[in-house]
Parts: structure tokens; sequence; C-alpha cells
């Protein structure tokens, strides 16, 4: 690989450097193409262009890969725990027995909401998107501990800030579920571990506690662990473009969940079961919606398929179709989405439109119906896709900090009226 590019531009000549990261990934130095040629790239949508460097996560789109700081994502979703997954990927190594007692310790600390914290539930209309009461909840928070404001990517404030929003990230989604369905809420159980807890302040009674079978616990740790980070995704790319401006990390996060609730993005795992469901009741069968989805007049696409980086297979969507599988075994559940689900699967295997597109399932085209199975309502299906990507959230903020970048902000190329002069009410 050659050090430098040679950019040949109005009959001369510009250098640029080359470089390559450790799994190979080669990329140009354009950080003075403007400086040295007075032209900008244009990338729309980001597809060739490199943010940042980054050592918390890597995908290898063509092979399948997902590797959170070196460890493969099979490995992690077979043996860990997504505790252990969330302290991997921001700090960088798997816990020790110590330092995972401890992180534990912290989590089960700070579940609690301040008391004052919960009335403003009661604001929300019954109505309120979860997504939305996340976001808000979570620069709500800072309001009552106001010390993570000023907190830098390091020392024991920044582990407290991060056990604190990873922790309550849980109370806020499963408090603003049973305000929105007139239940009483369930405050924290500090006898339960990380998925036990927020199942319990999901589903528990005031006369009755939950009993968390070890089926769906395990189910939800891996939904979480399957969901933890993924490069520079769309909602992880808005946490660093927000956090660019040393916004703290509350602010950035509450920004990263606006992002992940779009329909293309987080929201695709909601709308991939009421598309299943609209496949479903309309007793059509599944090309329709595929002959629908090929359509350029059509806006319809297909839910859960496709996907910026994996050309291949996603390797969550491997993962969770085997696990799904084999959860709804266990828990003698017969889902028909799941009929549908892999019918419309094989159909596009065999459909030159997705094969020559690339479209395969992606993470979100199985994981709505392993959160049907353990009884996660449809309208949470988002909130807890960011319960599980808090982790990636909170280490690319660090990682941000730590590398000391500047502040995000792309050109553009100004496609506008020239310049013109103000003209009078009278002369328009
Ligand atoms: C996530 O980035 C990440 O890592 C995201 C994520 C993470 O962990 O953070 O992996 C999580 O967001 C997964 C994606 C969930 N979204 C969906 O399932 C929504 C449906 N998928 C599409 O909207 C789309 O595939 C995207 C948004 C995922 C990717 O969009 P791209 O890379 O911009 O691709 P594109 O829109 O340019 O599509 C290329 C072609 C187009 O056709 P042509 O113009 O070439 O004829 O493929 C077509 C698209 O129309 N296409 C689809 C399709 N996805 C792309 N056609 C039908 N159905 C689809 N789902």
């Amino acid at each position: 690989m050659s050090n430098t590019a040679t950019l040949n531009l109005d009959g001369k000549i510009y250098e640029f450097d080359t470089g390559i990261g450790t799994e190979n990934e080669k990329y140009i130095d354009m950080a003075h193409l403007r400086s040295k040629t007075g032209y900008i790239t244009l990338d729309p949508g980001f597809g060739n262009t490199g943010s940042c460097f980054s050592s918390i996560t890597y995908v290898e789109g063509a092979k399948g890969i997902l590797q959170h700081r070196g460890y493969p994502i099979e490995e992690l979703a077979e043996k860990a725990t997504f505790v252990e997954v969330a302290y991997l990927v921001i700090y960088g190594k798997l816990p020790s027995e110590n330092e995972l007692m401890n992180f534990s310790a912290g989590l089960k600390e700070h579940a609690p909401l301040h008391t004052n914290l919960e009335h403003h539930f009661s604001g929300f209309p019954k109505s309120a998107p979860p997504m939305a009461i996340l976001s808000a909840m979570l620069n709500l928070v800072a309001c009552f501990h106001p010390e993570v404001l000023e907190v830098t990517s390091d020392g024991e404030d920044f582990d407290k800030t991060a056990t604190l929003l990873l922790s309550k990230v849980r109370t806020i989604a499963a408090f603003a579920y049973r305000m929105a369905a007139g239940k009483p809420i369930n405050h924290p159980n500090p006898n339960r571990g990380y998925c036990g807890n927020f199942l319990h302040m999901m589903f528990s009674d005031p006369y009755q506690e939950f009993q968390v079978s070890p089926i769906v616990e395990k189910a939800l740790n891996l939904f979480l662990i399957l969901h933890a980070d993924h490069e520079q995704n769309c909602s992880t790319s808005t946490v660093r473009v927000v956090g660019s401006s040393r916004a703290n990390l509350f602010s950035s996060v509450a920004a990263g969940v606006c992002a992940l609730w779009g329909p293309l993005h987080g929201g695709a795992n909601a709308a991939v079961i009421a598309m299943l469901q609209d496949i479903k009741s309309s007793g059509r069968k599944p090309e329709y919606y595929i002959e629908k989805a090929k359509d350029k007049n059509d806006p319809f696409k297909l839910m859960g398929f496709g996907h910026r980086v994996y050309k291949n297979f996603d390797p969550r969507a491997l993962i969770l179709k085997k696990q799904v599988h084999k959860l709804l075994d266990e828990l003698h559940i017969n889902d028909e989405l799941l009929d549908i689900s892999r019918e419309l699967e094989e159909a596009t295997l065999k459909d030159d439109f997705f094969i020559s597109r690339n479209l395969y399932p992606n993470v979100d085209f199985y994981s709505g119906i392993l959160l049907r199975a353990i009884g996660i309502p449809l309208n949470m299906y988002t909130v807890m896709f960011a319960i599980g990507r808090m982790p990636g959230w909170i280490a690319n903020w660090k990682e941000l900090l730590d590398h000391k970048q500047r502040i995000s902000r792309p050109r553009q190329i100004y496609t506008g009226e020239n310049k013109r002069r103000y003209t009078s009410l009278i002369e328009r």
C-alpha cells in the first residue's frame, strides 16, 4: 500500500497521506484537502467517510464480522453477561472479578430515581411515545445530578456518571411503561441483576413480585448484548457530533435516543412487527409485500432488511434467528409472525432485487419476535434498543473526549440563489 495518494486537479498534482487500521481498513487523510486544493469532498450519508479513529467496535460488512474490543460477537453472545459487555465496551477490557463486583454495585446503587423525578412521568400524556419520554427524562436526570454536567471522560466522576446513566436508563424505561399503562411504578430491587431488575420494574405488581424465568432473563441479556455498539451508526454518530461541542454525556445520549427513534434505524424493530402483523391480517402472501418493496414508486421498504455496512449477513440476525427458535420452543409459544418472517427471508434469498442490492435480514428482523416472546410491549421495542446501545454511546462519547477531537462541523455545497438585493414590499 502506498503512503500517499495523488490527486491530479486543475493541472496540479496534490499528495495526501494514507494510513491503515489494525484490521487493514485503509484511508486517505483528507483533513487538509480544502486548504490545499479549495475543493471539499461530497459524500451524502457519509458512506465513504471516516469520522474518527476508534478502538471500540469493528464491523466487516462483507464477511459478517462484528467484534467489540476484539472479542467476536458470537463469543460474547454465548458466554458473557450484558454487564460484562457494557464494561468491556466502555473500558476496553473484560472486568476482573473485583471490577465486575464494583461495577455491579454501582449499577445497583444508581438504579433508583430521585423522588421528585417520578412526578415528571405523570406530566406526560398516556399516548406519549416512550422514546420521547426517554430522551426528555435523560436530560432531566442531569438536572438532579448537576455534577454530571461537568464530567470529563476519565477518573471517578466519569465512572460514576457512566454507571448512573447505564443504570437509570432502565429505570426510566420501566417507569415510562408503567405510567403509560396506568400501573403503579415498581422501584428497583437491589437483589436482582441488571436484566432481572428491569423485568421486575416492568412487570411486578404491588401484590405479586414478577417471577423472572431464567429463559426470559437470558433472552433479554442476549438482546442487550447484540445491541451494545455498532461503530459509527446514525445514533452513535449523533452522540459524537453533540459530544464534540463538549456537551455533557446525558444531553449527548439524549440526542442519540432521538436519532435512534427513526424507522430506518432503531425504530425498525417495531416496524418489522407492524409489517409482519399487516401481512398476517391482510391474508396476502409475503410475495405481495416483496413486490411492493421492489416497486420504485412505492415508498414501502421491507423493514428489518438491508444495512449500510453488512453486504452479506448481519451476524446479530443469525444469532437472534437461532435463539428466537429456541426461546419460543422453551416458552411453548407458537408465534405465527415467526413463520411469516421465515417465509419473507426465504423468498428474498431467491429474489434478484434483494440479492443484487445485498439486502439481507439485519438485527431488527428477528429482535422484535424475541421481545414479543418475553412480553415487551411493541411501543417499548426501540427503548429496549436504546438500553442495549447505551454502553456504545457512553464509550464513543468517552473516546471522543479522550482523543480531544475537534467540534464536528461538516461543509456543504451551496445550491441556492446568488447574491440579490432586498426589495421593499411595494416592489415585490
Ligand atoms: C439499524 O448503521 C448501523 O449499524 C445500524 C444498526 C445498528 O446496530 O446501529 O445496524 C441498526 O439501524 C439496522 C437497519 C434497520 N433499518 C431497517 O431495517 C429499515 C429498512 N432498511 C432500509 O431503510 C435500508 O436498508 C437502510 C436504512 C438500513 C440502509 O440504507 P442505505 O445504506 O442508505 O441503503 P439505500 O437506502 O441506499 O438502499 C440501496 C438500495 C436502494 O435501491 P436502488 O435505489 O439501488 O434501486 O436498496 C434498496 C433501496 O431502495 N433498499 C431496500 C431496502 N433497503 C434498501 N429496498 C426494499 N426494502 C429495504 N429494506
